[in-house]
């Protein structure tokens, strides 16, 4: 069986994120194609495309392949598929059985950036309706704009396409064309519910957002059902995140309004979630000191995204960045020896760290993460060799770090994977 993962935004993310859950899940998979923007892997064994989807917060949509058609490159995607999308087809493999009038989206993703795709989804989407009409099939097309190639996943859910009829999705390369039908897409509702409908926000402070905090979990490669640790919680998002996966986690931040916070959202989320008692914990607490608290306690992993400092609107100058830098040292250096007596050997740290962006490509790190690993850690490579060979374009620092950033953000999260050794 084959299926395409299509990638968030921030997709060397995703891309990670998604080796380590199938693995967790121990499903044997064999990555067939990569690009920016898709993954098709083959399996043995059927998915479970809902349960997936669920863990996945930097997957988008998935679907599964229906088939594999040559092109040669000079062909556009039309010409590449003009005898393949019959009706007949189509009714066969592709559409849900629904008696009402149907409809269909359709989506274009590139192997390769280099392939004209421009205005070809509304040429093949008006093309396929036409053949449907024509055997007198009541239909609408849902197609992108002008624009755009894809639907987003929330075009796809309001214009109930997979309940009614289909996403058909083309994905092409320069030689080649997979097609195939979107099976689920990210509930993108519930991502909003629980980031803006939670009763306690702190912009200031800042929070992360639930995706990615669920890839930070998932990056931690914990048993499920395990207790974690986010020693800087803030108002909770992480403990949240954690136990939709099915972990316990425990919360602790040095400020009691955070804390405060916390107890609110939490509170809120059990309800609104339907959550059994006894998932998490929550302490104020000094991260230097941590282990006073936890006595005894061992914890399968930590996820956390500490502070990053100030939030800039513009670069500061080197001299801001150096400080706040240093301020940061002192409490990441205390913070990771206390890690070590609450921590099992081979449990591991996901942070963040701030890291500046200097301009489009470059970041000022954090330059502390020598001392952390001369305190017995390690940096975990989340990529083996076999794809990065695949995949020259992913993002990852020279210490093995991942950056998640929005457009116009001057501090960045570089997202780390500590082993404790
Ligand atoms: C960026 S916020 C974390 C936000 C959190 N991820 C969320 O989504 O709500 C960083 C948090 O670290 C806390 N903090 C700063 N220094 C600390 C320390 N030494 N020990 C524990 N918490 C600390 C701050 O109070 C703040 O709530």
């Amino acid at each position: 069986m084959q299926y395409a993962f299509i990638l968030g935004r921030v997709y060397t993310l995703s891309i990670a994120e998604l080796i380590e859950v199938l693995q967790s899940h121990d499903i044997t998979f064999k990555i067939l194609i990569v690009s920016i923007e898709v993954l098709i892997i083959e399996t043995e064994v059927q998915i479970d495309h809902e349960k997936l989807q669920r863990e996945l917060g930097g997957i988008i949509k998935i679907a599964k392949i229906i088939d594999f058609i040559k092109k040669r490159e000079q062909d556009s995607i039309n010409f590449a598929l003009q005898n393949y999308f019959k009706p007949s087809k189509l009714k066969k493999d592709y559409f849900k059985d629904y008696t009402g009038k149907k409809q269909f989206g359709l989506s274009i993703y590139l192997l390769d950036q280099t392939v004209k795709a421009f205005g070809e989804p509304r040429r093949l989407g008006m093309f396929i309706k036409k053949g449907l009409q024509d055997e007198g099939a009541s239909i609408r097309a849902c197609l992108p704009e002008y624009n755009s190639l894809a639907l987003a996943s929330v075009v796809v859910t309001k214009n109930l396409l997979l309940q009614k009829g289909a996403e058909i999705i083309v994905i092409a390369g320069i030689d080649r064309v997979y097609v195939g039908k979107t099976l689920i897409v990210q509930d993108f509702e519930d991502y909003g519910r629980r980031d803006y409908q939670r009763p306690i926000r702190d912009e200031k402070q800042g929070m992360i957002p639930p995706k990615v905090a669920q890839i930070m979990i998932n990056f931690t490669q914990a048993k499920k059902g395990s207790t974690l640790l986010d020693p800087f919680c803030g108002i909770g998002t992480m403990v949240q995140e954690a136990v939709l996966l099915g972990y316990k986690m425990d919360g602790s931040d040095i400020a009691k309004f955070a804390i405060n916070g916390s107890e609110k959202n939490l509170e809120w989320f059990k309800n609104r979630y339907k959550i059994p008692a006894g998932k998490w914990k929550l302490e104020v607490a000094d991260a230097r000191k941590i282990s006073e608290v936890f006595k005894g306690e061992k914890f399968a992993a930590i996820a956390t995204e500490g502070s990053l400092g100030p939030i800039y609107g513009s670069l500061p100058k080197p001299a801001l960045m150096e400080q706040n830098f240093a301020e940061l040292t002192d409490i990441w250096l205390d913070t990771f020896k206390e890690f070590k007596k609450i921590l099992e050997k081979g449990a591991r740290v996901v942070v963040c760290f701030p890291a500046y962006k200097l301009n489009d490509q470059d970041y000022m790190f954090f330059p502390a993460v020598d001392q952390i690993l001369e305190l017995g850690y390690s940096i975990h490579d989340h990529f083996p060799e076999a794809v990065k060979k695949i995949a020259p374009f992913l993002k990852v620092t020279e210490r093995n770090s991942m950056i998640y950033d929005r457009k116009d953000q001057v501090v960045a999260r570089e997202i780390v994977t500590f082993i404790n050794n």
